[in-house]
Formats: structure tokens, sequence, C-alpha cells
């Protein structure tokens, strides 16, 4: 394929979750990026209001976070994890628990939300093991549930399209929960949902059917981010968490996209005040400059593991790029900032305004439902007769073209900007989504 005038050779990138053909035939490129704005390969500003992919936090280009990246590259660039350390591993893993809730103070490093789930699952089956319950293999996960692409995330996740495909390969001991999504109870709430619930003791069938002594772990994303905003109703997970203490079963709560502030709390347990066993994290753990994630684990459970081994590794798992040094890196100068900048506490002033401006577009052509929590809203459209997804795409086109990042699935926008957006910003991004849905058919 030739290169259109200006751009580099297309052909050769199979892209992540993209209709590649599409994109190709209309590539839309961004070429750099500074606080709350991208600047598109064709020297438009953009505003970013979806934190790139739910990650850019302090939003983007940090110099403090670029230099301490730049300053380790130059002094180390890399460091074995098996058997070896570096001090910054150590510190940014001090740092990260100092952010958990109380409890869950050891942390296991990767390089990705997938790989923490991966990560996650398999402590919960040792975990089992090494107390003599080896039989406690099955997972249960939730419909609509994204914990990204690996073999273990897509069998736990309940998104029809990312499982398909391989649906001979999934992990075979797996069930699910139902989602709580639910207009007809639930639409136009804002917050939490009084409706809902009693859905959590669905799991209480599953444990009846299976027998808890086979039921590893429970996951679960407190508030479900990349299925369009779904808000866990007012005493769901309290529920999921009395039910899976009572049968022994461990609760992990995939914070990829909810830890570092999107609520404004270190994470969604703090901000709901549930306290499960795992804390799955990535994205806002480096600000998304290198790319990182990490396991946050109970105490108990890791002393589980690691005192019940007969010497020699205790976990046979880990990445090459556990603790990169780059990462570690970028890791402490992301939570330093947050910590200094009070970026957490930033959100929750904002999220007033923000739901206001979110909840304005109520009226506007299209929206059957707007959800809002801490600084992410959903706006769901109606989808046109045939044709599910195709509006909701037109209108992310249209923001892109206009000067706004926005993100959609089916349906359904998310917003989820930088937690530095000011309420100018905010007027500004809702302002032009509602324009671009008057000019939507
Ligand atoms: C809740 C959740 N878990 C896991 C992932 C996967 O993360 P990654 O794309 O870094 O593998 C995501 C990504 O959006 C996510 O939202």
């Amino acid at each position: 394929m030739n290169a259109p005038a200006g751009l580099p050779d297309l052909s050769h990138l199979w892209m992540p979750f993209t209709a590649n053909k599409q994109f190709k035939a209309n590539p839309r490129l961004l070429a750099s990026a500074k606080g709350m704005y991208y600047t598109s390969a064709d020297g438009r500003q953009i505003l970013d209001g979806t934190a790139g992919l739910w990650c850019v936090n302090a939003g983007h280009c940090r110099e403090e976070i670029t230099q301490a990246i730049a300053r380790q590259a130059g002094e180390m660039d890399y460091a074995p994890g098996f058997q070896l350390g570096h001090p910054l591993a150590f510190e940014a893993a001090t740092a990260v628990a100092s952010m958990m809730p109380a409890g869950l103070d050891r942390i296991f490093f990767t390089n990705s939300g997938s790989e923490s789930v991966d990560t996650a699952l398999k402590i919960a089956l040792a975990y089992h093991r090494m107390r003599g319950d080896a039989q406690r293999t099955r997972l249960i996960g939730r419909e609509r549930g994204y914990h990204g692409v690996g073999f273990g995330g897509i069998s736990v996740g309940g998104i029809s399209t990312n499982r398909k495909t391989f649906s001979g390969a999934l992990l075979p001991a797996v069930d699910h929960l139902p989602h709580t999504h639910n207009l007809e109870h639930n639409a136009f709430k804002k917050g939490q949902p009084e409706w809902g619930a009693h859905l959590a003791d669905e799991l209480e069938r599953l444990v009846a059917l299976h027998d808890p002594s086979t039921i590893a772990a429970v996951i679960v994303e407190p508030m479900a981010g990349s299925t369009g905003v779904l808000i866990p109703p007012r005493g769901y997970l309290e529920r999921l968490r009395e039910i899976t203490s009572r049968h022994g079963i461990l609760l992990i709560f995939d914070e990829v996209i909810t830890a570092f502030g999107r609520l404004g709390k270190g994470t969604a347990s703090e901000y709901f005040g549930v306290t499960p066993d795992l804390i799955t994290l990535a994205k806002g753990v480096s600000n998304a400059a290198v790319p990182a994630g990490a396991v946050a684990v109970r105490r108990e459970v890791h002393d589980a593991i690691v005192n019940s081994a007969q010497g020699g590794i205790e976990f046979f798992h880990g990445y090459t790029y556990s603790a990169h040094p780059l990462a570690a890196a970028a890791v402490l100068a992301t939570l330093d900032i947050y910590k200094r900048e009070q970026l957490f506490e930033r959100a929750t002033r904002l999220a007033p305004a923000f739901e206001a401006a979110a909840h304005a577009l109520r009226d506007a052509p299209h929206v059957v439902d707007i959800r809002n929590i801490g600084l992410v809203a959903g706006i769901e459209l109606k989808s046109r007769d045939g044709a599910p997804g195709a509006r909701a795409a037109e209108v992310f086109h249209k923001c892109f073209d206009s000067g706004l990042l926005v993100r959609y699935t089916g349906d359904i926008l998310a917003v989820s900007p930088p937690l530095i957006i000011d309420e100018a910003q905010i007027g500004e991004l809702f302002d032009r989504i509602g324009k671009i849905l008057k000019e939507t058919a």
C-alpha cells in the first residue's frame, strides 16, 4: 500500500481493537500531547476527554515523569527481576502499597492490566493449593466484565465478541454472575443506583450449584468501564464481599481503570468501603508513560503462598519486565504527583460540576441514559435500527474531527478525562458532545 502524502506506510501495523481497513482508509493520527490536549498529525488540538485510554490521570507529558524515566534510562536501562532486584522496584512497591486499602500491601508487578488479571487469577489458585484446598479451581466472573485479553481474562470476562473466536480454548472451570445494568430501573441515576443489590445473591446460586469447595475466586470490576460505565448498585459490592468471605472464596477487584483517582480515591475499594483480597492495577499506576501494572495482595494471601513453600521459588510466575527500571521510575514519579497535587481530592471536588454537565445532556437527541460517578460518565444512545454501535461511532468520529477525544463501546459514549481537567474544560467537553448529538441522525 502506498502511504497517503505526509503519512508513513500504514500497511504493516496490525492495529489492536481497531477496524484496520476502515482506519487505514481514513487515518486519524496523534502526534504529540501536553496536559489536557493531544495534537493530531494534521496539527489540530484535541481535548482529551478519556485520559488516553483511562490511563493518563495526571495529564500528558508531565515533566517530573518524563525526566524520571530519562534519568533512569541513562543510569540503568534494565535489570533482571528474577533472583535479583533494584532499589527502585522496592520503592515503587512501597509507594503503590501506600495507596491501597489497609492490608493489601504486597505488590506483584506486571506490564499491563491483562497481565495483572492473569497474575491475580494464578495467585488465587496458588493460595488455595498451598492451603491444601487444591480442588478450589473454579473462577467466577461477570457478564459484561472486561478483564483484558489473556486467556484467563477473556475466560472470566463477559464480552461475547472477545470470547467467541476463542471459545474452544477458554479456561474450563468458569462461571459468570449476571451484569447489573438495567435501564428500566436505573436510567438517569446519578452516582450509585438504588436498584440491583439483589443481583449479588446470584453468587449464592452459583455457590450452591458448584459447591463452595470448588470455587477459588470471584473477579469483578467495582465499576465496569470498558463495557459502558456500569456503576454498582448500592449494597451490591458489600453483598459480594459478605458471600465470598462466608464461603472462603477470594474476591478480586479489577481496578485497572478505577484505581488512582478516577473516583476521587486511591481505589474504588476505598471509595465504596469494600475491601477485596486482591486488586489488579495498571494504567494510572504509571500515568501510562511506561507500560506498567501490578497486583496488590492481602498480606495473608501472600504469606500463605510464600511461607508455605519448602524453600526455593515460592510462586512460579513473573515477567522479564516485572518492575522494569523505567516503569518503576515512572510509577514513583506518578504517585508523587498524585499526592503532591492532591489530584484525587481534585477529582472529588470537580465531580459535582462534572455530574451536572453530563446530566445537562439528558434531553439531547438519541440519549436514553446518562450515568456518572467520580470523573466518569456514560452516555447511552438509542441504537439505529439494524446497526448497533453505528450512531456512537459516528459521534466519536465527529467529536475527534471537531477537537474532542471520547470513547465509545456499542452505543455508549464514555467520558473519563485526566484529573487535571478544569471546570471550563468540563463545560466545553459536554457542550461539544451535545452539539454533535444534534448534528447526528
Ligand atoms: C478493568 C480492566 N481490566 C483489564 C484491562 C486490560 O488492560 P490492558 O489493556 O493494559 O491489558 C482493562 C483495559 O481497559 C480494564 O479496563
